[in-house]
């Protein structure tokens, strides 16, 4: 197992299989964060917040999905590193003017990269607040005709939406991350196993479709924020 670990097709399959269960997470996270455009003053997205803060099943997967991002970042480090020293001096030769092969497919490192700084002001503005410093307060809403508490989530992400910069960063990282998966969500069902010939252009066409709904879903959520729910 330790040795099928240690290969080259062993290190991309980990790769795939942690990064499609990423893609699984995003749809989720992109279809609740799509509730910050519901013009309720935010009582659905702190009900679904409240959700997704006090389920046990969700409590069980955030660590998991950690893990998935330590193992996805940790095995493209090291096949990049590998993949460079056995390329040599080649590896200029190869570099951007290969025919057939996507601006992507190259870049998928620098594209990496790029969602990972993204990544890491995007959870000291959330997550952080959220779980560690506690930044949130208080407020009432209806769920299913009961009063209940819930910690006001909307607050913070809508007072977060109000700077420009942080809109423009998080448009910067959602092209980014749309670009990595055009390339990355078919290359992966590859490695698994489930691209023939003629499912590699379908995949292809649909990836880059998810890719690009994932992209410009991210960065609609923070313009819109920006520019219509701001009081
Ligand atoms: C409009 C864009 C986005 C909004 C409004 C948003 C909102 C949030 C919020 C409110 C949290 C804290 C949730 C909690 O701790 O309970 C969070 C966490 C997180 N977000 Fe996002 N997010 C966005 C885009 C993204 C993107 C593009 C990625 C990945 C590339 C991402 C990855 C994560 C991760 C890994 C966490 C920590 C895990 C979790 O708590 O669910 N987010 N996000």
């Amino acid at each position: 197992m330790s040795n099928f670990l240690s290969s080259s097709i062993g290190k991309k399959l980990l790769m795939s299989i942690t990064g499609l269960f990423l893609v699984t997470f995003l749809f989720i996270h992109l279809s609740l964060n799509a509730l910050l455009l519901v013009n309720d003053g935010g009582e659905m997205f702190n009900a679904a917040a409240h959700f997704m803060a006090t389920n046990p099943i969700i409590k069980i997967m955030e660590p998991i999905l950690a893990l998935g991002f330590i193992i996805h970042i940790f095995y493209a480090s090291l096949l990049t590193l590998q993949n460079q020293k056995a390329r040599g001096k080649d590896r200029y030769a190869s570099g951007n003017s290969t025919p057939d092969v996507s601006w992507a497919s190259k870049n998928m490192y620098i594209l990496g990269a790029t969602i990972l700084a993204f990544l890491v002001v995007h959870i000291a503005q959330f997550w952080v607040k959220f779980k560690i410093t506690k930044e949130l307060t208080p407020v009432h809403i209806d769920i299913a005709g009961v009063e209940t508490e819930v910690e006001n989530a909307y607050a913070l992400v809508n007072q977060t939406f109000g700077m420009l910069w942080v809109v423009i960063v998080y448009v910067l990282g959602s092209i980014g991350l749309a670009w990595h998966l055009s390339h990355g969500f078919w290359s992966g069902l590859q490695t698994i196993g489930f691209s023939n010939t003629i499912w590699r252009t379908r995949w292809s066409v649909i990836g880059t479709i998810i890719a690009w709904i994932f992209g410009l879903g991210f960065s609609l959520i923070a313009i819109l924020q920006y520019l219509f729910f701001q009081s």
